[in-house]
């Protein structure tokens, strides 16, 4: 019988046989200790001379690191691993020996650790990050689908640039000049015209040329988008998803967290609904802890979120930012004309902003001068600008970064870390 190590537990007491790769072993003169893994889990194979033999007891002290192998044995309760089960082996094959395999149990520094990432993402930390992003997106899918979104899928190749033209990868289309897409967003708009709630999750590119923990060069975003729905409506539906997502980690990746070693009282605490601080108020607040040089109108940088999230023990919303500090789409407040109906969200413990949201502008004139004194070409808005021409409705949105969020919710330092193979400011491989 054939099976995977997540299936154990429905074998007890019987013989199976398992297709697996040597993580680490260890020996004495009458027994040997495999530890297995096949990517759905991790198990213990047992191996005891007296009960297998000289020759096959050999071949298992001879077995290198990441050799690929068969591995038949009886599957045994066993309370002291953390899966519950062992396996008594009665049987090995080797399919393919791995020789002088680089990321030994030692311990490797970053950048070889980087260099290597195509065999990195074999050890249990980063198995354990893959499925937690792998819970992230399931839940997220959930969440949308059960709350009447539709999945749109926005194009990868653009004309235009909805978050400023500066971080801009740029590429040939032909005769014509094209990006690699920063964000969904207005595509998702038109989506929203058409479908009411929609959703989309995919990869975005931005040439940012800062080297930090929060920052990748290409990064995943999950960006929903309502019509007829406001700022405050829109703020509801993120602390609802950012809630249901944290919540079905712990539900589902209890493994996961425990052998990333994340401290879950935090995150059981993260249900909506979410406080609020709005700009002006961060900048008090902000000069009482001592940020003395931060004045109104300036953007906040990392130890200006961090030193905000850290008074709250959830995520906490930034809302009605300068008009000046935020992209050309986005719907000033009535009252107050200097600001717009947009929230950033910080994520505690300082894992920096995770969604950009805010209401739009959805008045055609208002967009229209927008654009010009943004110094976008009004030839690429022109589809853009269609949409409050013919039957406009206000209308809200966000994006939340998928990499910053599995970082705050494992308990990762990196973003680098967060996703298989990330895109840095000088990585391109593997
Ligand atoms: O705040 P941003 O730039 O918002 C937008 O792109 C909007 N158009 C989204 C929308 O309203 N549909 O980015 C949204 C989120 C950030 O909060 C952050 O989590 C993530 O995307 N992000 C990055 N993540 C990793 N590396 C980077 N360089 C990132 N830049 C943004």
């Amino acid at each position: 019988m054939k099976i995977t190590i997540a299936e154990v537990g429905q074998f007890v007491g019987q013989e199976v046989t398992i297709g697996a790769w040597l993580a680490n072993k260890r020996s004495s003169g009458k027994i040997a200790f495999l530890q297995l893994r096949d990517g759905t889990g991790f198990i213990q194979g047992v191996v005891v001379k007296s009960e297998v033999g000289e020759e096959l007891f050999k071949a298992a002290k001879a077995l290198t690191q990441e050799s690929s192998l068969y591995v038949t044995g009886m599957v045994q309760e066993d309370t002291r691993s953390p899966f519950g089960f062992e396996l008594t082996v009665t049987g090995l094959e080797v399919i393919a020996e791995a020789v002088d395999y680089p990321i030994t149990p030692k311990e490797h520094g970053t950048e070889f650790l980087m260099d290597h990432r195509h065999l990195w993402l074999r050890s249990r930390r980063q198995h354990a990050v893959m499925k937690i992003r792998n819970e992230i997106i399931r839940a997220t899918y959930e969440f949308f689908n059960d709350h009447g979104f539709v999945k749109v899928d926005p194009p990868i190749l653009t004309g235009s640039a909805p978050e400023g033209t500066s971080e801009l990868f740029h590429t040939r289309y032909f005769e014509e000049d094209a990006y690699l897409s920063q964000s969904g967003q207005l595509y998702m708009e038109a989506a929203a015209m058409a479908l009411g709630k929609v959703f989309s999750f995919g990869p975005t590119f931005r040439a940012e040329k800062s080297k930090t923990r929060r920052h990748l060069i290409e990064f995943w975003m999950i960006e929903p988008e309502m019509a007829f729905y406001e700022f405050e409506d829109n703020l509801k539906v993120q602390e609802d998803y950012v809630a249901h997502i944290v919540q079905s980690v712990l539900k589902n990746c209890r493994l996961e967290l425990e052998r990333l070693g994340r401290d879950t009282a935090k995150l059981e605490q993260v249900k909506a609904p979410f406080p609020r601080i709005t700009y002006d108020k961060a900048i008090e607040f902000l000069h009482e802890k001592g940020f003395t040089d931060i004045k109104w109108g300036d953007d906040f940088g990392a130890p200006h979120e961090t030193a905000i999230a850290e008074s709250f023990d959830k995520p906490v919303f930034i809302t009605h930012y300068p008009t000046s500090l935020k992209p050309f789409y986005m719907q000033p407040d009535k009252e107050r004309e200097e600001v717009v109906l947009c929230a950033d969200l910080i994520a505690p413990e300082g894992y920096g902003e995770i969604i950009g949201g805010s209401e739009r502008i959805h008045d055609l004139q208002l967009l229209s001068e927008r654009i010009k004194e943004h110094q976008l070409d009004p030839e690429a808005y022109k589809w853009y600008l269609e949409l409050r021409k013919y039957g406009s409705v206000p209308h809200s949105g966000f994006g939340l970064g998928l990499e910053r969020t599995v970082a705050w919710i494992s308990g990762v330092e990196h973003v680098r870390e967060t996703i298989p193979f990330p895109r840095l400011l000088n990585r391109l491989y593997p």
